[in-house]
């Protein structure tokens, strides 16, 4: 008989047989930056999470390099929305103004720019419409455009999590024209039309006025279509590919793992993050071991790159040798 539990006496053999080793390094924080002053404000459906103003934004910047979080992603709320999303590509949008501030006060701190244009439409779609549809080559020229002043002003890496087509390329295009060949992208490759975005988008203020996002985002039920996405995103020149989101498609991690060489993203989504802070309130479930579970089975499943808004947390659990 062969004895599994000998490997599992006690901590120290435990530990040395992981086969799944998690590091802050891999951790990105998501963050909402909102145009105006003095705006610190707690999201309703995600506790502990905050809509901040650009001067407000220290305390969290500080907390997360103390702790060991050195990758933040920004997502940005403007005063002002219209047709064409003009704030998202504006040269002082406020995700733009947030980079130069990270970047110019905390240098060490890794930063990507979100590409998208949902916050910054009146009609809260991720382009530009002709008539009740997104017109993608319309918008990927935009979208392009979004991710070239998020470099310009400054940004670590692009990720554009619009789902239209060809906009990888478009990005790359553009970014290399203007002399930034070196800046990568991080593509939301396999992005699901899903109902988890739920608490982000109230946080955001971006559900769509109209429809939805399933002409553009993907069926649930599809997994060969994520990679047909992603090899079309490698082809178009993505550095990294991104699944999303993560605790329900981890199927889908798995499978993208085995086809691609560069690295993969799981985005543990509002959603998901909403779901694990009502149950703990409620005492149904152990949040901080909960949260760690949640971690590992991303890695376990083949991620490389963590994102998510217990990136704090974990990284005190690595501290504590909860996991890692
Ligand atoms: C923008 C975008 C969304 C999320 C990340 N980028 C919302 C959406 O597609 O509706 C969701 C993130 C989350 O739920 O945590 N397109």
């Amino acid at each position: 008989m062969f004895r599994t539990r000998r490997l599992r006496a006690n901590a120290n053999i435990r530990n040395m047989v992981r086969e799944t080793r998690i590091s802050k390094d891999s951790l990105i924080y998501p963050m909402f930056f909102e145009e105006g002053e003095n705006i610190f404000e707690e999201i309703e459906s995600m506790p502990g999470q905050y809509r901040m103003s650009i001067d407000r934004c220290d305390g969290v910047i500080k907390e997360l390099l103390d702790v060991g979080v050195k990758s933040v992603i920004l997502f940005g709320i403007p005063k002002n929305k219209d047709e064409v999303g003009s704030e998202a590509y504006h040269d002082h949008g406020i995700v733009q103004e947030a980079i130069r501030y990270i970047k110019k006060n905390y240098p060490d701190m890794y930063v990507i720019g979100d590409v998208c244009m949902c916050e910054y439409t009146s009609h809260g779609h991720c382009g530009i419409l002709k008539g009740h549809d997104v017109d993608n080559d319309t918008t990927i020229k935009y979208v392009a455009k979004i991710a070239l002043s998020q470099v310009e002003a400054g940004a670590d890496m692009v990720a554009p999590s619009d789902m239209m087509d060809g906009r990888v390329g478009e990005i790359r295009k553009l970014l290399d024209a203007n002399g930034y060949k070196n800046i990568p992208i991080m593509s939301y490759s396999a992005k699901y039309a899903s109902a988890f975005y739920g608490p982000f988008r109230a946080a955001a203020d971006s559900a769509p006025a109209f429809g939805d996002r399933k002409t553009y985002q993907m069926d649930v039920h599809n997994i060969r279509e994520a990679l047909k996405e992603v090899y079309d995103d490698v082809d178009e020149g993505a550095d990294i590919v991104m699944v999303k989101p993560a605790m329900s498609f981890l199927d889908v991690v798995a499978k993208v793992k085995e086809i691609t060489d560069i690295p993969v993203a799981a985005y543990s989504v509002s959603g998901e993050y909403a779901m694990v802070k009502s149950a703990a309130k409620n005492g149904f479930i152990d949040e901080e071991k909960i949260m760690c579970e949640m971690a590992v089975s991303a890695f376990r499943a083949g991620a490389d790159i963590y994102i998510t808004y217990y990136a704090k947390e974990l990284a005190k659990c690595i501290d504590k040798g909860l996991i890692g």
